[in-house]
C-alpha cells in the first residue's frame, strides 16, 4: 500500500522544509504541499515532527562467530533493534573463519541475513592477503556487491594481518573501486602490555583500557595512512576513539589524502571512569578501543563539526553481561577471571540516532542537516549507497523516521529489543525520541508497536564505495 506523510518537517543533509511525501512501491514518487491522494493510501500525521532519512549504520557485528564467543542479536533482532531506534540500512560485517576464503563466508553470512527486517549489506573482513583472498576481491566488489574490505592491525593469531598484507588488501581494493576499513591498533604492542599485565596479576576489567593506550591507536592510524597512500587508495577508519588518530586523520585530509573516519557514541559520550564500577560490572565497557579519557572527548566533536570524523556508527557487537540463559559463548562472563578473556564488543545499534541528536544537535548546537549527514548520508556516500539510500528525495528508497525533536525519555535496556541484556547508557536522559519508522514505504514501527516482518529486509548490492 503507498504512504503519505503529511505535514512533517523534512530535514536532510541539505534541506529543511514542511511538506508531504507521497511513496508509492517502496519508493518516494512526489513531494509536495498539500498531496491529494486517491483512497488507497495509509495516512501518517507528522505535523510538529521531523522527516528524516532512516539512519544508516556502517558497523554491524550481527550473528558474528569469534574464536571464543558469539554475539547475541540475530539479523531478526538487530534489525528490529535498529528499526526502534530508526536505522533502516545496516552494513555488517562479514567475518570468515580461519581457513574459510571471502566468498564462502559470505554464502554463510547471506543464510543468517535472510531474517533481516531492514536492508542491510556486507563489508568482508579479510584475514590474509594470500593469491586466492586478493583473487577473490574482484569478485566481491562486481559481482557480489561487497564493496569494502575490513582488515585488522590488532589481535595477534586471530584478526591481525601484517603491514604488507594490508598494504596489498589497500591496493587491489583500490584498483576495484572499494574502501579499506582498517581497525588500527598496534596489535603486538598491545599483546606485550596484556601478556605483563595478566604475569602480574593484573586481571580485572579495567586493564583492558590501561593496557590498549590510545598512543597505540595513534600509532597504527598513522601507519595505515601511510600504506594507504602509497597504495593510492581510500580508506577508513573504524571506531576512532583517540585524540592521537584524529590529528594524524586530520593532517592526511589537510593534504588531500582520501582518509575517511568514524566514531562511535559511546566514545563520544562515556569516558574509562566506567571501568572504576565496582565488582565485574566494568566488563559492559569492554569494547576495542577501549574508552578513553574525557579529554579525547572535546576533540571527537570537533573532528565532526569539521568534517574530519563524517560518520557516526555504532560498532554494534552484543555479549551478554550475564551467562543465563544463553550460556558462556554469548557472554561477557567468560572473562570473570582474566581481562583477557572477555568478548570485546558493545551493543548500541537501538540508540545510535536519539543519543546523537541529544548529543549533538540538543548539546552541542550541531544543525540537524549536518546530524543526518554524519547518521545517514555521508555513510550512504562512502559506501556506495547513495542516493539509493541516506537521502529524502523523488526516486529514492521510502525509508524514514518520523522523530520528535522534544519528548524527553529514558534509555532503559529492558525495554530494547535487541537480545542483549544491558545498555552502555542505562537511565541516561534524552531529548528526541523516534515515533514512526518506514522501510521503503512500509510503517514498521508505530510508537512502541512492531509492524514489520523477519525476513523484509532487502540485501544492498552497493556500487563502488570511497567516494564522498
Ligand atoms: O570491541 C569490538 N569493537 N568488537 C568488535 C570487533 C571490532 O573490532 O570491531
Ligand atoms: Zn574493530
Ligand atoms: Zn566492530
Amino acid at each position: 500500500m503507498a504512504a503519505l506523510i503529511r505535514n512533517g518537517r523534512i530535514v536532510t543533509a541539505v534541506d529543511d522544509y514542511v511538506a508531504d511525501i507521497l511513496v508509492d512501491d517502496g519508493r518516494i514518487a512526489t513531494i509536495g504541499l498539500h498531496l491529494d491522494v486517491g483512497g488507497d493510501v495509509e495516512i501518517h500525521d507528522a505535523a510538529g515532527l521531523l522527516v528524516l532519512p532512516g539512519g544508516v549504520d556502517v558497523h554491524t557485528h550481527l550473528d558474528m562467530t569469534t574464536s571464543t564467543a558469539h554475539t547475541i542479536d540475530t539479523f531478526g533482532s538487530g534489525t528490529r533493534a535498529a528499526a526502534f531506534g530508526g536505522t533502516t540500512t545496516l552494513v555488517d560485517f562479514c567475518t570468515p573463519l580461519p581457513g574459510q576464503s571471502p566468498l564462502s563466508a559470505l554464502e554463510d553470512w547471506h543464510r543468517l541475513r535472510e531474517t533481516a527486517c531492514v536492508d542491510v549489506g556486507a563489508h568482508m573482513v579479510l584475514l590474509d592477503a594470500n593469491p586466492g583472498t586478493l583473487g577473490e576481491m574482484h569478485t566481491l566488489v562486481r559481482h557480489e556487491g561487497v564493496s569494502s574490505f575490513k582488515l585488522f592491525m590488532a589481535y595477534p593469531g586471530v584478526l591481525m594481518v601484517d603491514d604488507g598484507a594490508l598494504f596489498k588488501a589497500m591496493r587491489v581494493a583500490g584498483a576495484n573501486g572499494a574502501m579499506t576499513c582498517v581497525h588500527a591498533e598496534n596489535g603486538s604492542v598491545i599483546q606485550a602490555l596484556v601478556d605483563e599485565a595478566v604475569a602480574l596479576g593484573l586481571k580485572a576489567p579495567k586493564y583492558h583500557a590501561l593496557t590498549r593506550p590510545a598512543i597505540l591507536e595513534g600509532e597504527a592510524v598513522h601507519r595505515a595512512i601511510c600504506l594507504a597512500e602509497l597504495a593510492e587508495a581510500p580508506l577508513y577508519i573504524v571506531h576512532l576513539s583517540a585524540a592521537q588518530s584524529l590529528a594524524a586523520v586530520t593532517e592526511a585530509r589537510d593534504r588531500g589524502i582520501a582518509v575517511h573516519a568514524e566514531t562511535c557514541p559511546h566514545y563520544l559520550f562515556l569516558s574509562a571512569d566506567e571501568y572504576e564500577r565496582p565488582g565485574f560490572e566494568a566488563a559492559k565497557y569492554v569494547m576495542t578501543p577501549p574508552l578513553r579519557d574525557h579529554s579525547h572527548q572535546a576533540h571527537l566533536w570537533r573532528g565532526l563539526k569539521t568534517d574530519d570524523l563524517q560518520v557516526v556508527s555504532t560498532d554494534h557487537c552484543p555479549f551478554c553481561f550475564s551467562e543465563q540463559p544463553h550460556g558462556m559463548r554469548y557472554s561477557k562472563q567468560q572473562g570473570v577471571e582474566s581481562f583477557a578473556r572477555i568478548p570485546n564488543g558493545a551493543p548500541g545499534v537501538e540508540t545510535r540516532l536519539p543519543l546523537v541528536f541529544d548529543g549533538a544537535v540538543v548539546k552541542h548546537g550541531m544543525s540537524l542537516n549536518r546530524f543526518v549527514e554524519i547518521t545517514a548520508t555521508a555513510p550512504a556516500k562512502l559506501f556506495g549507497l547513495f542516493p539509493k539510500k541516506g537521502t529524502i528525495a523523488v526516486g529514492t528508497d521510502g525509508d524514514l523516521v518520523l522523530f520528535d525533536p522534544v519528548e524527553r525519555w529514558t534509555i532503559r535496556a529492558g525495554e530494547h529489543h535487541s537480545r542483549v541484556d544491558y545498555s552502555l547508557f542505562e537511565g541516561r536522559e534524552l531529548t528526541g525520541r523516534v515515533k514512526k519508522v518506514l522501510v521503503r514505504g512500509q510503517c514498521v514501527v508505530d510508537g512502541t508497536r512492531w509492524l514489520g516482518r523477519d525476513g523484509m529486509g532487502q540485501y544492498l548490492r552497493r556500487s563502488e564505495s570511497g567516494q564522498s
